[in-house]
């Protein structure tokens, strides 16, 4: 998958600027608040169909606008080339399109444009709370397989009727044995799905960690979930029904529910010891980036070819070897990274623009474009 050509159109501090990108490595280099990280989210709302600063879509239209626009082109590996635009207006529901079709499902677009986004945020995939990790595994999967942000969805919404229904004065214990019954099979697909891919994640996470560190370091992974130990549809669907109707005047209790996929977690552990207790900075470091290498990784199995790598920023502060290593390992693949110097980027820094306030001030290419 290789982007060619990024528009925006009043999105966030820009007014309206065109990049090119080559399939190596592009850098946009730019002080601080210049604009670098916004291009980022521009090019990665394709891939996730929201901005990964979790914010709502209107944060996206620049300061006294009324509405915003992102248009993205690019190629698949058989050289395809396809186009997807986002209209955002204030107070409207955004118009996203793949092609000439607007599409308003998530699942009818998730997975046409693939990107893996690695930013210094995400040292909370080791150290922060369960819906950080969460929040990872269903974008990743959700890009290899769109079908699950359909179940997703359900799950959220059913979560939403029965939390509402939870809050409402006298419960009405029928309606909230329907919801339960959906949530018990809804939760056991998510967590099937997510079980699944955190065992293949693990695998090629524990490679590069040991190849980053040298064979000293080890990864693995213990997913956690209240559907237990089990491994089928319908075994964990049947754990997760006992769970639910266990608790139910618990829930009735609190007016929330507590029981569900809403509460998986992994954990990760750097050479069997748990890497959010015991791991120093640069152990957690090195298991984020082998995740998120081992996420690029993944949907290249899982659909046949590697996503964008976009990197925010977080090279300035990796130690020379890991930054190395990482883009060493990122050769051949297209990356988008963002910094304040150029420097940092020694030999892979050839094709680079420079932006300031919004605008792209200079370009330096030697290579060709796409
Ligand atoms: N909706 C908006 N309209 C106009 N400007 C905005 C909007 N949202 C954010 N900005 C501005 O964008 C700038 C931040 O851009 P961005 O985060 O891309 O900077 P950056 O170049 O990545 O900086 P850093 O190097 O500090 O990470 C800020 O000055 C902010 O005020
Ligand atoms: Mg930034």
């Amino acid at each position: 998958m290789q982007v060619s050509k990024l528009t925006v159109k009043n999105f966030r501090n820009a007014v309206e600027e065109t990049l090119e990108f080559d399939g190596g490595v592009n850098i946009i280099c730019g002080a601080n608040a210049a604009g670098k990280t916004n291009l980022l989210e521009a090019v990665f709302y394709f891939a996730a169909g929201k901005s990964f600063r979790n914010c709502r879509d209107r944060e996206l239209i620049r300061f006294g606008c009324e509405s915003a626009e992102i248009k993205l082109e690019f190629a698949d590996s058989a050289g395809n080339r396809r186009n997807m635009s986002a209209v955002f207006q204030k107070d409207r529901p955004r118009v996203l399109k793949v092609g000439e079709n607007r599409v308003s499902r998530l699942a009818d677009y998730l997975g046409a444009f693939r990107a893996v986004i690695f930013t210094p945020d995400h040292l909370s995939l080791v150290k922060g709370a369960p819906e950080n990790r969460r929040r990872f595994l269903d974008l990743a999967i959700c890009q290899s397989f769109p079908r699950y942000a359909a179940a997703l969805t359900e799950l959220n919404r059913t979560l939403a009727q029965k939390n509402a229904a939870l809050r409402r004065p006298g419960a009405d214990r029928m309606l909230l044995e329907v919801y339960n019954e959906r949530l018990a099979s809804l939760s056991a697909g998510v967590t099937l799905n997510r079980k699944k891919y955190v065992r293949r994640l693990e695998s090629e996470a524990d490679k590069f960690i040991s190849e980053m560190c040298g064979g000293r370091e080890s990864l693995k992974t213990e997913y956690r979930t209240q559907g237990g130990d089990n491994e089928t549809l319908e075994s964990l669907r049947d754990r997760y029904r006992e769970v639910i109707n266990e608790h139910a005047e618990a829930e009735i209790e609190r007016g929330i529910s507590l029981y569900g996929a809403h509460k998986d977690d992994f954990a990760v552990a750097i050479n069997k010891k748990s890497a959010r207790s015991y791991g120093s900075q640069g152990q957690q470091r090195s298991a984020v980036l082998a995740l998120k290498l081992a996420e690029g990784e993944l949907s290249a199995q899982l659909t046949g070819e590697y996503p964008v790598f976009l990197l925010d920023d977080i090279l300035s502060e990796l130690d020379p070897a890991r930054k190395e290593y990482i883009l060493s390992r990122l050769e051949g693949r297209q990356v988008i990274i963002t910094g304040c110097e150029s420097g940092i980027f020694g030999a892979y820094g050839r094709n680079s623009v420079f932006i300031e306030d919004g605008k792209i001030c200079s370009f330096n290419s030697n290579t060709a474009k796409v």
